[in-house]
């Protein structure tokens, strides 16, 4: 290496240092609602100056298309950040997780195809490098666009269980493994093809037996492996800043898999296992028609209860985030808070759709930080409150995780709604929630329904109280 390249090399590293530090300052900002667009802006800054070193420093030929590809990129990153709904954030992350698993795959095929053709000697640690690139990020690909189609509803929800998928599952993973060595002891396409393929039916395999309710737990540990799989496409290319970048991604999702897993009282393995309290060949949703009599209220019925009540915990679920409602619930809050009520909101941590759904979505409405109370915190509380309005939440409420054990949701953490004086209920029909099973607190004596969208309700609240 002559001593222009010797510079070259350390003003490359030194960008990708800064890039590095920006990464990371931008991860510890996304930690807290405050911070996060900082963090995000941030993260950014540090993304642009790794591709800048990266393309300036480096011999590149191909200019054409290195600007087209940024180009075509940034027009769906604007297009898809613009147009696409808070409530279906989660699908958007789940392919976005997916496209990140498989441009690591594609770029580790591409530069085999470069090793094969020039008849080089290829080093073992490539070729390791390669196949776990290959296979990471082609299980991530498919696994994604499954947890794609659940969250988006296209496919069912609830967990599919094939016959003798177990099976089925560890005959995969010997192939897998055989094709692997095969390939690390003989390089060729022939394995290297066998690999990616089994990689692609496992990533379908292992995400179908696993129920809607273990979603937000399934797209933490996808991202994790996108991640994972771009710092091994790191390594095949020697390039620093993707494995810094890489690592970071899969550690701060497999930090997130951690938090989701525990919010939800699972072990991973009881999740990956998938299919949790459903027989082979059963759906997790009984499917039959619900003939239980409720109780079911006006908004004027509704504002009586609250305005004369002395305190109230505020329950929001994936409904508030469907009706926007966060600003209407602000007002009722501050309006009840007038009287002299005391208004808590209690969040459980997997509410919505993507983690801190809530939080994000009060925060919008200037909710303050401190009357936002997570599960540990507010569940004693419920016993001592008036009233709990829930405001189009419903598996996070459901008292039958607590004591059914055939259903998908039991042993999730869940808000002790139903120990309240009494329950406000809002949410548009009797459907189910997202894990598909029969919420049986609407059925309680103290259990009032209201129903109607979440945000035409509180409007309609607001209003009654205010005429109180
Ligand atoms: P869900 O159980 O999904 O229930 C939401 C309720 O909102 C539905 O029952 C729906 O009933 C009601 N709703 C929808 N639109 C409405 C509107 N415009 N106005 C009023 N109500 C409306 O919500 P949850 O309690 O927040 O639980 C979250 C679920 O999603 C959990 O099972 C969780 O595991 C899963 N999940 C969470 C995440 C993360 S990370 N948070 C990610 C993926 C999945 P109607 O249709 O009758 O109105």
């Amino acid at each position: 290496m002559n001593t222009e390249q010797i510079i070259n090399n350390n003003i490359v590293n030194l960008g990708y240092v800064i890039a590095a530090i920006f990464f990371i300052i931008g991860l510890k900002r996304l930690s807290s609602p405050g911070t996060a667009k900082n963090g995000n802006r941030l993260a950014s800054v540090g993304m642009l100056i790794a591709v800048l070193a990266t393309v300036l420093g480096n011999n590149i030929f191909g200019w054409e298309w290195i600007i087209s590809s940024i180009l075509i990129a940034s027009i769906i990153g604007v297009f898809s950040a613009r147009k696409i709904q808070m409530t279906a954030m989660p699908q958007l992350v789940a392919i976005f997780n997916g496209l990140g698993g498989s441009a690591s795959g594609l770029i580790a095929a591409g530069e085999l195809y470069n090793l094969i053709e020039a008849n080089s000697e290829i080093a073992k640690d490539t070729t390791i490098t390669i196949m776990i690139s290959t296979i990471i990020g082609s299980l991530t690909l498919t696994g994604s666009l499954i947890a794609f189609g659940k969250l988006q509803e296209i496919m069912p929800t609830r967990p599919l269980l094939l016959p003798a998928r177990n099976i089925l599952n560890i005959m995969l993973i010997l192939a897998l493994i055989f094709s692997a060595i095969w390939l690390v002891i003989e390089p060729s396409y022939t394995p290297f093809i066998i690999a990616a393929i089994i990689a692609l039916i496992l990533g379908i395999l292992i995400v179908i037996p696993i129920g809607g309710a273990d979603m937000p737990v399934v797209i933490a540990l996808l991202n994790s492996y996108s991640g994972i799989a771009g710092a091994a496409t790191g390594f095949v290319l020697e390039n620093n800043i993707l494995i810094i970048s890489g690592s970071l991604v899969g550690a701060s999702g497999l930090i997130l898999t951690r938090i989701m897993t525990k919010a939800m009282n699972r072990s991973l393995l009881n999740v990956m296992l998938g299919g949790f309290g459903v027989e082979d060949g059963a759906s997790a949703g009984s499917g039959e028609e619900e003939t239980r009599p409720v109780k079911s209220i006006q908004p004027d019925d509704a504002a009586t209860i609250l305005g004369y009540s002395e305190s109230v915990i505020i329950v929001p679920g994936y409904g508030l985030a469907v009706a926007q409602a966060q600003h209407q619930v602000r007002e009722l809050a501050d309006i009840l808070k007038n009287r002299g009520i005391s208004v808590k909101y209690a969040i459980h941590p997997v509410a919505g759709r993507m983690p801190g759904h809530m939080n994000v979505l009060l925060a919008e409405a200037n909710v303050p930080y401190d009357e936002l109370k997570d599960l540990d915190e507010i569940n004693s509380e419920f016993q001592r409150t008036d009233v709990a309005i829930v405001i189009g939440a419903n598996d996070v409420t459901n008292p039958t995780a607590r004591t059914d054990t055939s259903s998908p949701i039991y042993g999730m953490p869940i808000l002790n709604v139903d120990q309240a004086q009494s329950v406000i209920m809002m949410k548009r029909s009797m459907s189910s929630g997202f894990a598909g099973v029969q919420n049986e607190l609407f059925f309680l004596d103290k259990t009032m329904m209201l129903f109607g969208d979440a945000k035409d309700s509180v409007e309609n609240i607001v209003k009654e109280v205010k005429d109180l």
